[in-house]
């Protein structure tokens, strides 16, 4: 089966062609960093624009790079949320749009249940389920207990900000550009982690949510004193050293977490899926805590926003429910697992 994927829930429009869940014949991903940079974050009326000029090109040239005509396309998928609720209506109507036209079956797709869907054909030959799903994006921080693709236990989730976006807020306070998550990463390499004492969010009742608010207000604290006003000069070793103290605070958090759910639930594979999981301190640190666990990160190209990672889970979307959605199906830009 044949499956034409859409994403452009945020900041990146993306068409994949994939076949059978897994065999991706080609994924095309248009990044609106360079637009959103010089504002420091993503800018959702640009986003809009930029997805309405780029759409049908992208669609083109996934087609041409997976040598196949629209016709023998066989499902359209599309993200239809969580998301930009504008960014969210190009892909969806023009996913419709398509499905009406070649008379195809079409089909909505969780962009977050797509993230840990991403590890999951990177490694189709090493699922075992129950697993743990571990969401690290920018929009998204959650544990979820997988039975098998398409039922999922929400176990826990963060409170107030995404990690992705408190890495993205951190390399703001440090005037580094957008998106910070890599800056950071790359800064840490030279910092001392165990100079402040940044410490991660406990959610009271809830050993299994996340909290990252409290720890970035500490870094503004650290950079800019107690009335958040003062003007301290930070040599490049001092950036180095918050960047490292905060990545080993909120990263730790992570790992503290997933074990934790792992002593609680059974979990036979740990998928991890989001931005985030580019981190390779991350997957150090997981792979040192947990040795010998069935970990499946996401291969190159399907970390980030993409839409192999929609096509591929939108087939096993149509094959669970045994139809497609109808045409009404509406952009939502928030979904509970
Ligand atoms: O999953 P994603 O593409 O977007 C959402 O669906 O939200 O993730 C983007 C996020 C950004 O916050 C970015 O800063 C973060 O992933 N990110 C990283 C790294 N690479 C990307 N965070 C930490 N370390 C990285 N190497
Ligand atoms: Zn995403």
């Amino acid at each position: 089966m044949i499956v034409l994927g859409i994403e452009t829930t945020c900041d990146e429009t993306a068409c994949a062609i994939v076949q059978d869940g897994s065999i991706i014949l080609s994924s095309i991903i248009s990044s609106q960093i360079d637009l959103h940079a010089q504002f420091g974050g993503v800018v959702p009326e640009l986003s809009c624009r930029r997805h309405v000029e780029v759409i049908i090109p992208i669609i083109q040239e996934a087609l041409k790079e997976a040598n196949i005509s629209l016709e023998s396309i066989d499902l359209i998928a599309v993200a239809y949320g969580p998301g930009l609720i504008g960014a969210l209506l190009i892909g969806i109507t023009t996913a419709k749009t398509l499905a009406l036209a070649l008379n195809k079956p079409f089909i909505g797709v969780n962009h977050v249940e797509a993230h840990l869907y991403a590890a999951i054909m990177s490694h189709p030959d090493q699922i075992e389920f129950p697993c743990l799903g571990v969401v690290l994006s920018g929009g998204h921080t959650a544990l979820v207990h997988i039975d098998s693709i398409g039922k999922y236990t929400l176990i826990g989730e963060t409170v107030d900000d995404a990690i992705g976006e408190a890495f993205d807020k951190v390399a703001k306070l440090l005037d580094l550009p957008y998106p910070g998550g890599p800056q950071i990463e790359a800064l840490a390499k030279n910092g001392n982690k165990d100079r402040f004492g940044f410490k991660p969010g406990k959610v009271k009742g809830k050993p299994l949510s996340f909290s990252f608010s409290g720890l970035k207000t500490a870094v503004l604290y650290a950079l800019k004193g107690q009335n958040k006003t003062e003007k301290i000069q930070l040599s490049e070793q001092d950036k180095c050293d918050v960047a490292a103290a905060f990545q080993h605070a909120a990263l730790t958090d992570i790992v503290q977490k997933v074990e934790l759910a792992a002593n609680q639930y059974v979990c036979r594979t740990f998928v991890f899926g989001g931005g985030v999981t580019n981190n390779q301190q991350l997957r150090h640190l997981i792979a040192t805590a947990m040795p010998t666990a069935n970990i499946l990160w996401p291969s190159l190209g399907l970390s980030l926003d993409n839409a192999a990672m929609i096509a591929g889970l939108g087939y096993h979307c149509y094959l669970n429910k045994g139809k497609g959605d109808t045409l009404d199906l509406e952009a939502a830009t928030r979904i509970a697992f």
